[in-house]
This record gives structure tokens, sequence and C-alpha cells, in this order.
């Protein structure tokens, strides 16, 4: 199962990304969860150590390989080749981060000037293809805040679009923009999760806001003051506060997407 998770920054991708991958992992799948966003965040809420965290560099990033994989022979600056090798990079870059559990940190595609394809950008959208239709391990994508660069080909290999919203006008905008762009890019299964809510009239607001949207609310997670607590302290969520509300919310989510995975591939 592929599983992207995307919405407005600051929403909780990364929470909830970070979260279902360790969940996944406990429960004996094996878990590739791939870091498409410009933080870098997800190393924390997966749990990975913060030396170890330290040392990681994006494959956007990694200038070499890039020239190496995307710069054409002989070609002048601005000829780049856009469909570059990257089938070994994966296993060559991804980072153990428990015996069935690994992360791959892509980092973010900057948006491109106009007419520009930045070589940077053909690595990251090839590898992302890759990825997501090669791939046998459950796979969890957070992703950057747009999804501009999500081809079709790519966004067809997507089980499960997961777009969180906060209760905010804005964020509930760039929701529906994401549902409609998921949509049209072939996207079947598009679900909206409400992050950080704190009582249900916010839950009330959102589900008339979304009444013609035809995509579900389809799971609520509470605002929950341990998830900033964590934080400070450094820990992943996950290990911090396990039994907290939205950790005991994010497991109802777990279990409820492991049904949702029969209905889609079971049948
Ligand atoms: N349910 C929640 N309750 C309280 N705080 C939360 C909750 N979910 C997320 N947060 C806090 O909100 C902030 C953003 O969360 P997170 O990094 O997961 O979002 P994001 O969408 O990945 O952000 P970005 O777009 O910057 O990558 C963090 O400080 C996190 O601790
Ligand atoms: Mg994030």
């Amino acid at each position: 199962m592929k599983i992207a998770v995307s919405g407005k920054g600051g929403v909780g991708k990364t929470l909830i990304a970070g979260t279902l991958a360790r969940l996944f992992a406990q429960n004996d799948y094996n878990v590739l969860a791939i870091d498409n966003d410009s933080a870098m965040n997800l190393s924390y809420t997966l749990g990975i150590d913060k030396e170890i965290r330290n040392t990681i560099t994006p494959i956007s990033k990694m200038k070499e390989l890039i020239k190496e994989r995307v710069t054409m022979e002989g070609g002048g600056s601005g000829v780049y080749n856009i469909n570059p090798q990257v089938a070994d990079i994966p296993d060559r870059f991804k980072i153990k981060v428990s015996d069935n559990l690994e992360l791959l940190v892509l980092g973010s595609i900057e948006e491109p000037q106009s007419g520009c394809l930045c070589p940077e950008n053909a690595l990251i959208r090839t590898l992302l293809h890759n990825l997501i239709t090669k791939r046998d391990e459950i796979l969890i994508v957070d992703f950057e805040a747009g999804l501009e660069h999500l081809g079709r080909g790519t966004a067809k290999g997507i089980d499960l679009m997961l777009i969180v919203t906060e209760p905010s006008q804005k964020s509930l905008e760039l929701s529906l923009k994401i549902a409609k762009l998921s949509k049209k890019l072939g996207i079947i299964n598009i679900y909206l999760i409400a992050n950080k809510i704190i009582n249900n009239n916010q839950i009330s607001i959102i589900n008339q806001r979304i009444s013609d949207w035809k995509i579900p609310l389809y799971h609520i997670i509470p605002y929950d003051e341990e998830i900033g607590n964590a934080d400070l302290q450094g820990t992943a969520p996950i290990d911090y506060a396990p039994n907290s509300k939205s950790l005991n919310s994010l497991k109802t989510l777990f279990y409820n997407l492991l049904e949702l995975k029969k209905e889609i591939f079971d049948l």
C-alpha cells in the first residue's frame, strides 16, 4: 500500500506520516518512509537519534549524484536528462530505523523557475515515480505542502491520499485544491483528516465546508499538548506519550487503514 500525506504547512503531516510508519512497522509490515518535506522532520517523528539525524543528507542536496545522473554528456547548461536512472538510489541511501522500518530522505523539490526544469527536480520526480510504482513495502510519503510536482503516472500508483487539515479557512482551502488535483491526477481514495481539533463546533464547521467536496472527513485527531511536550524533549511522540489522546486517535486511524487496505487489495 502506498500512502501519501499532504496538506498545508504545519497542519501535522509529519506527525501523522511518521507515527503511521511506526505503527505499521510495529505490526510487522515492512515500511519505507519517504521524507519529501523541506523541514526534514520525519526522522524525528520516527524516533531516530539526534546524532544520526544530524548526519542525514537529503538526496536533493547530493550534488555529485545529481550531476552524475541528470547531466547530459556534451549537453550545455540547461540540458538535462529528464528520465535519469534511479533504481539503485533508494537501497543505497535509505536509513535503517528498526528491523522493518526504513527512511529515505528525498528533500523537497524547489519550485521551478519559469521554463526551468532543475536537475534536482528531475531526479526527485523520477525517484518518487520509481518508489511509488516499483517498491513492495508499505510506503508512506510525507509530501511537501503543495503537490505541484506530482505527475499523473506517479499519482496513479498512490493507493491512498490523506489530506490533513487543521481548523482554519486557509488550511481547508488548500485541502480542497489538493483534493481536486489528486482527483484530476487519477487518485481514487482521497480522505480528509482533521488534526488539532479542540471542540465539536470545529468539526461541524469543517463538515459544513466540505459538504460538496465529495471526499469524506475520514478521521479526527484532537489537539494534544503532549505533542508539543514531546517536541520540546526531542523525543518522538509515539515514544514520549504513546497513550496520549492524539496517539490513541492515531492508533485508531491505523487500524481503520488496515481495514481499508483489506478492502482495496483483498477483494
Ligand atoms: N494533534 C496535535 N496537537 C498539538 N500539536 C500538534 C498536533 N499535531 C501537530 N502538532 C504540532 O504542530 C506542528 C506541526 O506539525 P507537523 O510538523 O507534523 O506538521 P507538518 O504539516 O508536517 O508541517 P510542515 O509543513 O512544516 O512540514 C508541530 O509543532 C507539532 O508538534
Ligand atoms: Mg512536515
